[in-house]
């Protein structure tokens, strides 16, 4: 069955727009995000990470470029949902504590994860649509930049910040 509004190339030009739009919102929302960090190591991380994903940005910007296409966004619903919980999460967390922060590094790992989904499946459709190599790379190379994010994050949630938080629980 020939579905032509629906196919592969279809998807792929759909999660582009919305995974820019998703990096484009994240990168603000990061700088919020680590203004509200308590733990300094946490607070450098998320800088770190906004920074990357503003490169992330560059690169789909590149993509679109190479593909001939605009880069125009998709509202992301996903990404605009997380963002706007998170901000929830920060309103009814107590300000300055390591609670604070192991919500935090839950949050921005959800981000991680949706973009984890979203950009390796665009590799896979990219490589079933023999686009050419340097696009999959670029799409390759920040694929391997959020999962690198999501080990940075999880090992500081499993270091001291969890155990912090329960402490102030006990406390
Ligand atoms: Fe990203």
């Amino acid at each position: 069955m020939k579905n032509r509004n629906h196919g592969l190339q279809h998807f792929f030009m759909e999660s582009l727009q919305d995974i820019y739009y998703a990096e484009k919102h994240l990168v603000d929302a990061l700088g919020a995000f680590g203004a509200r960090a308590t733990n300094l190591s946490l607070r450098h991380a998320l800088a770190m990470h906004g920074d990357v994903t503003q490169g992330h940005v560059f690169r789909l910007e590149e993509v679109f470029r190479l593909l001939d296409e605009p880069p125009v966004t998709k509202p992301c619903r996903a990404m605009r949902g997380i963002i706007k919980e998170t901000n929830e999460m920060i309103d009814e967390t107590g300000m300055d504590s390591a609670t604070l922060d192991a919500g935090l590094i839950f949050a921005v790992q959800k981000a991680a994860h949706y973009q984890i989904a979203t950009y390796g499946t665009l590799v896979a459709f990219a490589q079933t649509l023999q686009m050419e190599d340097s696009l999959i790379k670029l799409l390759y190379e920040t694929l391997h930049e959020e999962k690198q994010a999501d080990a940075v994050l999880t090992g500081i949630a499993k270091d001291f910040v969890n155990e912090l938080a329960l402490l102030e629980e006990e406390a």
